[in-house]
């Protein structure tokens, strides 16, 4: 398994070099549109709860699609980092409801639920730098999406949100590694199942 996971750095350092060099307004527009597209989702219309993320860096924009999940009336649930990397959860309670976390993240200011909070979740999105075409992720390397994943029911959608060229055909994967159910891009979304 070690030449997979060196595949593996050599690919997220490609893809992180690429989101680097995305201008502030190609990052916003395409937050714009995942935003259009999930919230266009009969799934995501009546989810009751989704653990979704803030976005950060080079990162596709979330912070409007959180924002309109919460005010759609979802109950919104955001990552905690725990020191083992692996996912604490808070409740979103709008944009004050949050205070800055590790490496630049922003975290819900209130109570921890657990980590096993994300069974309960209808939709379970996940950040990612790529996805291929059955639905392997490629995360920032730590596992801590694995191991939410992981957790997530099987009836749950879970959706990685990509900018359009990180959809790839083949992605290096490990056992440990979790697939996801659909990749939200701007173009669109793609179900893998
Ligand atoms: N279920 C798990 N329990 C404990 N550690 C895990 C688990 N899954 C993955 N890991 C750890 O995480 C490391 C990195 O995993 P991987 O390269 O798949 O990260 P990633 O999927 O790119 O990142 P992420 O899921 O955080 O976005 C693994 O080498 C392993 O040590
Ligand atoms: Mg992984």
């Amino acid at each position: 398994m070690v030449h997979v996971s060196e595949d593996k750095r050599a690919l997220r350092r490609r893809l992180v070099a690429a989101r680097r060099a995305r201008d502030p307004e190609a990052r916003a527009a395409a937050g714009r549109a995942l935003r259009e597209e999930l919230m266009s989702l009969d799934r995501m219309g009546i989810a009751g709860t989704v653990a979704a993320y803030y976005s950060v860096d080079c990162e596709p924009e979330t912070h409007g699609l959180v924002l309109a999940l919460w005010k759609h009336g979802a109950t919104v649930l955001l990552p905690v980092l725990l020191g083992d990397d692996d996912l604490d959860w808070g409740a979103y309670e709008g944009p004050d409801s949050l205070v800055p976390g590790p490496r630049g993240t922003y975290q819900p200011a209130g109570e921890r639920l657990g980590v096993d909070m994300v069974r309960r979740c209808d939709v379970v999105i996940a950040p990612a730098l790529a996805v291929d075409r059955r639905g392997t992720r490629l995360g920032r390397g730590a596992g801590s999406y694995d191991r939410a994943l992981s957790r997530a029911s099987s009836a749950a959608l879970t959706v990685a949100l990509l900018y359009d060229d990180e959809v790839l055909d083949e992605v290096p994967a490990e056992p440990h590694d979790r697939r996801v159910r659909a990749a939200a891009t701007p173009s669109g979304v793609r179900w893998f199942d």
